[in-house]
């Protein structure tokens, strides 16, 4: 097969960092002791770095836009994405970094410093992106509520994004401060220039302040643009898409989960590829799923190739 050629390329916006994850920690330390765990594993994470890992798998058409600090793991990040990195300022500062421990049950407990994802700044991010669009060029932005300076500049960005003739996705993540009526109406203020949001499904329910999916869909996309859709990831239920007057479901791939960390990124990944090539919003569902189900199922970790992608476009 030859693969479907497109002129539109996605940017993915936000959050590259070190993650650094130990297993397994039975019970929480004593303060001032040492916990031998018994392994490790050092990757790039951030949502932007786990849809970039991913897309880069695809062999989708993509830039990372992003900046970086200037310590021993700069080299590193940007070894891993070479046609992206040269564009990425880089700030006197340490790099962002993770560090986590999972436990028996499978949750885990994360710490992170701050470093240079919180100083990416808006003047950063459009000097990465062309003044003009090609026709059905996306831009996902992620890392909203990690990325502090360039989530002053939301609304801003966000129109200029539209201004250039973007396609805008957001997946905001779960705020940290938790979702507030005043945190409510921010979002109120770049709404109106955003496409398509990705979000979970708390994440959905919380920006919408509703218990309800249906509903919360519903209210979201009235303050979105025309033709905007709310896609909602259901972890093993797979993810739901409502539009004006449209809604989907695509089932969820039943897999042994080994390995969630991302899953939401693969995702955006898969989903958003799909849009990349021109493919209705049903396939884009599927191939979401797709990739999400086999990044979580492999260790280390695998995505599908894009002739795979391709052939469930031919089934359908
Ligand atoms: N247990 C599971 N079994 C099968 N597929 C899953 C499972 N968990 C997640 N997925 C797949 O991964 C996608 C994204 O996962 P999820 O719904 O958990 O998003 P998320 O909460 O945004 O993830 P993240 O925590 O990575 O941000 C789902 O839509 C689904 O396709
Ligand atoms: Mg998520």
């Amino acid at each position: 097969m030859k693969k479907p050629e497109t002129r539109a390329t996605l940017y993915v916006v936000g959050n590259i960092n070190v993650d650094l994850i130990m297993s397994t920690l039975r019970e929480w330390p004593k303060k001032g002791t040492e916990a031998m765990l018994e392994s490790s594993s050092l990757r790039p994470g951030g949502s932007a770095g786990n849809c970039a890992l991913a897309l880069a798998a695809l062999e989708s058409p993509y830039r990372l836009v992003a900046n970086q600090g200037h310590d021993q793991f700069t080299f590193w990040l940007a070894s891993l994405f070479p046609e992206s990195a040269p564009h990425w300022p880089t700030y006197e500062c340490e790099t962002s970094l993770t560090f986590g421990v999972t436990h028996p049950d499978h949750e885990r407990t994360f710490f992170s410093n701050q470093g240079h994802i919180v100083r990416l700044s808006m003047q950063d991010v459009l000097a990465q992106i062309p003044e003009t669009a090609q026709p059905g060029d996306w831009v996902l932005l992620c890392g909203t509520w990690l990325c502090t300076a360039l989530y002053a500049e939301y609304p801003q960005l966000l129109a200029t994004l539209k201004d250039r003739g973007y396609f805008v996705a957001v997946d905001s993540g779960w705020p940290p401060q938790d979702w507030s009526n005043a945190l409510r109406e921010q979002t109120a203020t770049w709404l109106p220039f955003c496409d398509a949001l990705l979000l979970n499904e708390v994440e959905t329910l919380g920006l919408a302040d509703s218990s309800q999916l249906d509903e919360a869909a519903r209210r979201l996309l009235a303050k979105m643009p025309n033709n905007a859709f709310c896609v909602v990831k259901c972890g093993p239920d797979g993810a739901r898409l409502w539009a004006a007057n449209l809604a989907l479901h695509q089932p969820g791939q039943p897999v042994e989960v080994v390995d969630t960390i991302g899953a939401g990124d693969s995702f955006n990944a898969g989903f958003l590829s799909a849009l990349i090539y021109g493919l209705p919003l049903a396939t884009a569902l599927q191939w979401g799923v797709r990739v999400a189900g086999c990044a979580i199922s492999s260790s280390p970790r695998r995505y599908p190739d894009w002739q795979s992608l391709f052939g469930l476009v031919e089934k359908t």
